[in-house]
């Protein structure tokens, strides 16, 4: 028997037809719409509503430590001359390190420890893990908007609103950032998620504008791979005969060497930074025993952190990168800038004298006490 499929009976029949069709067709749409949706959804944060906030933009500093803050009475006369909107203040000590009247003597740091902060072997991925530590809880304000990491060895070569100025007046970040092609730290088995061209070397003391701390911070793809292939090759230890030998072949690598500066590439933002550092260190290389071969930082005490040397650091205003046969001048929109707004490492006593000189407004301090 033939059906007459679709031929009226009569005009209810009819409208019934047509409402199911124009269900069937607006379904359809919606089904069309939700599937765009789920193709533009991204689970990433990303710049949007959550940058919103009110009152003044902030740099936030992150201070990664071993335990204490041993220059916290530096860093207290920095503070006293900020705006408290202006800064907010984070610290990565050991698991378990509290940051209050007994263990400082700078109000600026009481509580401002991580609770989650992570054990750290220097030289190993979980430094650079501390650093996302760091990022992560400073980017919870909307208001940071730089973002400065620190040791517990670096002091301010300037006042507050000098520094603040200065990192805020660049819309880039500053991270020092050079090919590294002779030192063999690349290990060919990560090359699969990072490309050997894209392999950079540099200091870990960076500072950042927001969009580069959230690809840091939020990295799940580079870390992993600097997790298993970036580790430091342990010392020459004849005791452990073959196991030692494995070691050896080992790839040598210095995970925060390299990680911010290589995930940066990665994501094609170079064009976005001020490849330098805002944080002098001076190296020096020694050749005494096996173990402490190479390069390290030279340590102000008292009798270097002299005013000359202060003056000299405070009057750089270019580096030379040797790899890549490159000078960048310092410079922050376009503007010659002096290269250095802090410098590591000091000594207790390096950071007694550089307050007393009245380098960054110290002396407004100074007077105020004294006259108390
Ligand atoms: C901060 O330092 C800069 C540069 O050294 C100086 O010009 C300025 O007057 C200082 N500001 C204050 C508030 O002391
Ligand atoms: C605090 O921030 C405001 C707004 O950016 C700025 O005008 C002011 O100079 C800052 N104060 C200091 C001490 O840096």
């Amino acid at each position: 028997m033939r059906r007459k499929r679709g031929a009226p009976s009569s005009d209810k029949n009819l409208n019934l037809w047509l409402i199911w069709k124009l269900a069937l067709v607006l379904s359809f749409i919606f089904l069309v719409i939700a599937l765009v949706r789920i193709q533009f959804y991204s689970p990433l944060p990303v710049d949007d509503d959550d940058d919103v906030f009110e009152g003044n933009p902030r740099v936030a500093f992150m201070f990664l430590v071993r335990r204490d803050l041993p220059l916290d009475f530096l860093w207290q006369t920095f503070y006293e001359n900020a705006d408290a909107d202006n800064y907010s203040i984070y610290i990565h000590s050991e698991p378990g390190f509290v940051f209050d009247e007994t263990t400082t003597r700078s109000s600026f740091f009481y509580a401002r420890h991580l609770t989650n902060s992570i054990k750290v072997g220097w030289g190993e991925s979980s430094m650079i893990e501390a650093e996302r530590l760091l990022l992560r809880a400073a980017l919870e304000n909307p208001a940071n908007q730089r973002f400065v990491l620190l040791s517990d060895s670096c002091v301010p070569l300037y006042n507050f609103s000098y520094s603040y100025n200065y990192l805020m007046g660049s819309s880039k970040s500053f991270v020092d950032s050079f090919l590294d092609m002779k030192e063999g730290r690349y290990n060919p088995r990560m090359s699969s998620v990072i490309p050997m061209r894209k392999w950079r070397k540099g200091s870990q003391w960076i500072a950042l504008v927001r969009s580069h701390a959230k690809v840091v911070a939020y990295d799940g793809v580079v870390f992993p791979v600097f997790k298993k292939l970036c580790k430091r090759r342990p010392p020459l230890d004849v005791s452990k005969g073959k196991q030692n030998l494995n070691l050896q072949k080992q790839h040598n690598c210095i995970p925060d060497e390299h990680y911010v500066q290589t995930l940066l590439a990665m994501n094609d933002l170079e064009g976005e930074l001020e490849r330098r550092t805002v944080t002098y260190t001076s190296w020096i290389q020694s050749a005494t025993n096996m173990e402490t071969k190479g390069w390290h930082p030279v340590t102000y005490s008292y009798a270097s952190a002299n005013p000359q040397q202060i003056k000299r650091m405070k009057g750089i205003n270019h580096v030379y990168y040797e790899t890549e046969h490159r000078t960048e001048w310092c410079k922050s929109n376009a503007v010659l800038f002096p290269c250095f707004l802090f410098a590591r490492k000091f000594s207790r006593d390096g950071a007694m004298r550089l307050l007393t000189q009245g380098n960054f407004d110290a002396s407004a301090l100074l007077h105020t006490t004294t006259s108390r």
